[in-house]
């Protein structure tokens, strides 16, 4: 067990494809196994989106039962929503104050919505509003809370940890040294995890394999892999196939092994190798896909435990946000 401190955060914006699942979630319920973690549903950050509160609780309690159906040792992962604890908003109002106008104009989401109404011919500023512009301020305040030594993240949100870096150097210089400078980890070993038409995995490719769908669907979708037209008995090159790069994310090495050599020799069609991994795949998911329907139908589970992660989370907030105001207000 390590003495650093993770945290991250996850948007509650819909559950996540297998390449998210694959590619992050998976990867963080690892880590959280030896470290201690924060894990948190950022609502908050939701809501420069999604104007629409009956959605944000429905996706909170989404990625919270997903969170938990898939293994997230609650021993060492403290899992709590980010609005149950005030201080993150009272710590966000206090750090606007050291944080430079110019460190925000930056900020790659601003900047692209900025790109996209130039083009447009539209205003600058056309539909950004505060919540966005002082998106980094909020998440500086989630990170600089629980004294975080390390945020996985996505490369998109590398940006954001340097800027709550920035932010707390910003901080100690003018109150004194009073916030850990924490570091981005980005998750980077799983490789590409390609989507139905081979290119990466992504909503916006609309090539997504849903993560907790039934199981029919899942079979349907994965028969839906597109591939050449080789018939069972012509070679297939194992490396060029989306196919085999999914099955080695549910596999383990020696099956893997198995899978590419009966692949690459005559004899297996592409039907038969897709419904291997359906199978595969099938077998990775059902138990997390059943955990998820059963917390689901049993809110007051989920609950229970976001309150007490939350109950923890507000102890160790309340002490920093009562540092940071004794410094900053006497
Ligand atoms: N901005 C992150 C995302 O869109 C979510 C997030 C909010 C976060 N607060 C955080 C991630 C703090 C890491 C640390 O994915």
């Amino acid at each position: 067990m390590s003495e650093k401190i993770v945290l991250t955060g996850i948007k509650p914006t819909g559950i996540p494809h297998i390449g998210n699942y694959v590619g992050a979630l998976k990867p963080l319920i690892e880590m959280a196994r030896h470290n201690k973690t924060y894990m948190f549903i950022a609502d908050l950050h939701a809501l420069n989106t999604i104007h629409d509160a009956a959605q944000i609780r429905r996706h909170t309690y989404e990625i919270a039962a997903l969170l938990m159906a898939a293994g997230l040792d609650l021993e060492n992962a403290v899992l709590f929503r980010q609005s149950d604890i005030v201080q993150v908003s009272q710590l966000a109002t206090m750090l606007m104050n050291v944080t430079p106008k110019g460190l925000m104009n930056r900020a790659h989401s601003y900047k692209a919505s900025v790109d996209k109404n130039t083009a447009a011919g539209l205003d600058t500023d056309a539909g950004v509003n505060m919540g966005l512009y002082t998106y980094p301020v909020l998440m500086a305040a989630d990170i600089l809370l629980y004294g975080t030594d390390i945020v996985p993240v996505g490369a998109d949100q590398k940006q954001h940890v340097e800027f709550a870096r920035d932010i707390a150097g910003y901080f100690n210089k003018i109150y004194g040294e009073t916030f850990k400078l924490p570091e981005p980890a980005i998750g980077q070993d799983t490789g590409i995890i390609p989507g139905l038409d081979g290119r990466k995995m992504s909503k916006s490719y609309d090539n997504t394999i849903p993560l907790l769908c039934p199981e029919n669907e899942l079979k349907k979708k994965i028969m839906r892999i597109i591939t050449d037209s080789k018939m069972p008995d012509e070679p297939k090159d194992p490396d060029a196939s989306t196919i085999v790069q999914l099955y080695a994310h549910f596999a383990n090495a020696d099956e893997l092994a198995d899978f590419r050599a009966r692949f690459a020799a005559p004899g297996m069609g592409y039907g038969m190798a897709k419904t291997e991994l359906f199978d595969k795949v099938n077998a990775a998911l059902t138990p997390v896909r059943m955990e998820y329907e059963r917390l689901m139908a049993n809110p007051a589970e989920i609950d229970a435990v976001l309150a007490a992660g939350a109950e923890h989370a507000r102890a160790v907030a309340e002490q920093t946000y009562n540092r940071v105001k004794h410094a900053m207000l006497g």
